[in-house]
């Protein structure tokens, strides 16, 4: 009897003791802080936990994490990095230049990452071949999220075509509804005009102008369709839209004071946190004009360089956690966006998700899927930065002109971009 209870009692203390040993600490800086990106963000911290780790939250308030990647500058030059931060598309690159990135090569090799992720999202989460961040999901920002009742009540049909978006906001105006819900930061700006010019444009200007960055297409006729195009939106959001936070702007969306936003899919996950369901309380189009495109932006968290071994551990167990089919189907779920992950099954996702799903693998075969740029995914931050300046500049100040306004991104881009 005895010896069953040392032996047991020893068992318990060999275990916990390897328990102790391994379990780390990982700090992971995010943005996610609206209803539904809490929740996701939620379900990390728990598969994290589960495994005996301590999660150190870092969040920073602020859509598309601007407030984020300066906190995080802050930290990493004052040699205080955490474990992962949200970083993503070329700014990968940017950090892992410096030097702070962790070698991810084990973690990706044992799980084989370059076998379940598409070759083009792999090769930008490998600096010199080496994987030095995990990614989450796929978001796509060419959406429109419409509140079916008020275009009901405004007799509007949701729209297909930038002349049919006007028509609907213009019903639902004269119904006494705010026809576009928007807010105030600059990417939000963005996040409009990219779709605006990926509607208008096509996807071969879409590359041409704002990726590649062309002279010669910013300064364009069809630029400045777009532009014109652009600025005809704001006329139909009101006049609290400055400073306002997306969600909240999901949320006029989601009660009927307004008709539609143009937004990422990470407005869906406001959507059913809110207990909303899809195709009754809320449809989602993709933005007019850009069915057959779609606009990408990959979630994904880089990882910095650690000293402490169990902290080190509790990294790599992250990085296999977020890659883990379990973590992709519920993190995704929440968030709005599809699994990264090939091969997922879709079964408890909705129609919007399995939308996105089949319009990712056909945009891409036939040559329409391009980078977000107000979400990072497409040039280097200074020229992002410089661009986003120039098209919120325009959006604010309606005494500047079409052409003033190309020249300006023209110049942006000349500048920044090498
Ligand atoms: C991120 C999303 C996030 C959104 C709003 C985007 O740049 O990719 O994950 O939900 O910003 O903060």
């Amino acid at each position: 009897m005895t010896m069953t209870r040392i032996s047991v009692a020893l068992a318990a203390a060999g275990l916990m003791g390897a328990t102790l040993a391994q379990a780390g600490e990982v700090e992971v800086l995010h943005w996610w802080t609206s209803g539904g990106e809490a929740k996701a963000v939620a379900e990390l911290k728990a598969s994290m936990q589960a495994k005996g780790h301590t999660w150190k939250d870092f969040a920073v308030a602020g859509g598309a994490g601007d407030a984020a990647m300066t906190v995080l500058k802050s930290r990493v030059v004052s040699g205080n990095a955490p474990a992962a931060a949200q970083i993503k598309g070329p700014s990968i690159q940017e950090w892992a230049r410096e030097g702070v990135l962790a070698n991810m090569d084990d973690v990706a090799k044992a799980n084989k990452w370059d076998e379940l992720l598409p070759k083009a999202i792999a090769d930008g989460l490998k600096y010199q071949g080496h994987y030095v961040a995990a990614p989450v999901n796929v978001h796509r920002v060419n959406w429109v999220w419409a509140n079916p009742e008020a275009f009901k009540k405004a007799g509007a049909k949701l729209p297909t075509t930038w002349d049919e978006f006007f028509t609907a906001a213009e019903a639902l105006k004269k119904a006494g509804i705010i026809p576009v819900a928007h807010g105030g930061q600059n990417w939000q700006d963005f996040t409009t005009f990219e779709s605006v010019a990926l509607g208008i444009g096509g996807a071969d200007f879409y590359k041409k102008a704002l990726v590649q960055l062309d002279a010669a297409s910013m300064k364009s006729p069809t630029m400045e369709k777009v532009l014109t195009t652009f600025k005809k939106v704001k006329t139909y959001t009101d006049k609290n839209a400055p400073g306002r936070d997306w969600n909240l702007a999901t949320a006029m969306v989601i009660k009927g004071e307004a008709g539609m936003q143009l937004m990422g899919d990470w407005a869906k996950g406001e959507f059913l946190a809110a207990g909303k369901v899809p195709g009754k309380d809320f449809a989602c189009v993709p933005a007019p004009g850009s069915a057959k495109s779609y606009t990408y932006n990959v979630d994904s968290f880089a990882l910095f360089k650690l000293k402490d071994p169990a902290n080190q551990k509790a990294q790599q167990d992250l990085a296999t956690a977020i890659m883990s089919p379990e973590f992709q189907e519920v993190f995704n779920l929440n968030k709005g966006s599809i699994p990264v992950r090939l091969g997922m099954k879709l079964d408890k996702f909705d129609e919007c998700a399995k939308t996105s799903a089949a319009d990712f693998v056909s945009s891409s075969k036939a040559g329409t899927l391009v980078p977000s740029i107000a979400h990072g995914m497409a040039v280097p931050s200074a020229s992002e930065g410089a661009l986003k300046d120039v098209v919120s500049q325009f959006w604010n100040d309606d005494k500047m002109t079409v052409a003033t306004a190309m020249d300006k991104m023209a110049a942006a881009a000349k500048s920044k971009a090498h």
